[in-house]
């Protein structure tokens, strides 16, 4: 939660009234993921807790090799931390079977990859809706809500298109909108604007940005590119598989927006 979002609360607390609390959409604690390369520990992730609350969007920054894909992959319930905690919508992930593990996450979460892993027989509306059939939800609304995105996202006129015969970025776009069409409560993005051009990449942050605010999700986007981070609420960066610094004042975040090269 923001400093202000928490002073809300407390002060709607104080005052007596009736609305309970909110669940953050996602509450970590102390998550550490270590790795063991023959003799050689190490520490990708090392104590990491935060909350992002339903309706913000956070940056996570930081050099190469910092953590930040694994952080993500924890939080998407991909990666079994080593120690520590995620909660989603208050559910602690580490509770949940194999089984329950993958239905939660196709339907709560949506995620896109370094790497777009869209399938490769499928077109590009196909790769979509597979997140839909697979929620059983495959309504004449959501395929409505499907082409929408896509043309959102510029892709109106490739929608049968296979993904063999789509640029890169192109690619990384279809990955995005599989993302999103579930409406999870929780979206996140490893450099979803590595491999598109600079008007395209303020075009899909923009859409990640509307979906998160209006529709009250959590989402946290790896960028490289600090250019993006003037959509965000937050920009947490990393350092050595921890958070080195958070800034959540607007002015402070518009000031890294316009600084960057
Ligand atoms: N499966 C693995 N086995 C061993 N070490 C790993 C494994 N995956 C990641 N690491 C190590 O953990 C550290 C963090 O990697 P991670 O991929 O999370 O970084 P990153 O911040 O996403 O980097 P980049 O910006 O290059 O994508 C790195 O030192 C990496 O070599
Ligand atoms: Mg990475």
């Amino acid at each position: 939660m923001t400093a202000a979002g928490a002073r809300a609360a407390r002060d709607e607390a104080a005052a007596g009234s009736a609305a309970p609390p909110e669940t953050p959409a996602l509450e970590v604690h102390d998550l550490t993921k270590t790795y063991r390369l023959g003799e050689q520990t190490i520490t990708a992730v090392g104590g990491v807790t935060f909350t992002v609350a339903p309706g913000e969007f956070v940056a996570l920054v930081g050099p190469s090799g910092s953590g930040k894909t694994s952080l993500l992959a924890m939080l998407a319930g991909l990666l079994r931390p080593t120690e520590g905690t995620v909660r989603i919508a208050g559910q602690p992930v580490a509770d949940l079977n194999d089984r329950a593990l993958t239905r939660f996450r196709r339907r709560m979460i949506g995620f896109t990859f370094q790497s777009n892993n869209l399938l490769p027989y499928l077109t590009v509306l196909e790769n979509v809706l597979l997140m839909l059939s697979l929620n059983g939800r495959t309504t004449p609304a959501a395929r409505t809500w499907a082409l929408e995105l896509l043309e959102q996202l510029g892709l109106g006129d490739r929608l049968d298109n296979l993904p063999s015969q789509l640029s890169g970025g192109q690619q990384q776009r279809v990955s995005i909108a599989r993302a999103l069409i579930h409406r999870p409560a929780v979206v996140l993005a490893d450099e979803p604007t590595a491999s598109l051009d600079t008007e395209r990449a303020h075009q899909v942050v923009e859409t990640f940005a509307s979906l998160i605010h209006e529709e009250r999700r959590a989402g946290i986007m790896v960028t490289h590119d600090l250019r993006m981070v003037r959509y965000v609420d937050r920009v947490v960066q990393m350092r050595d598989g921890m958070l080195e610094r958070i800034v959540d004042d607007p002015t402070d975040v518009a000031k890294l927006a316009e600084g960057a090269p």
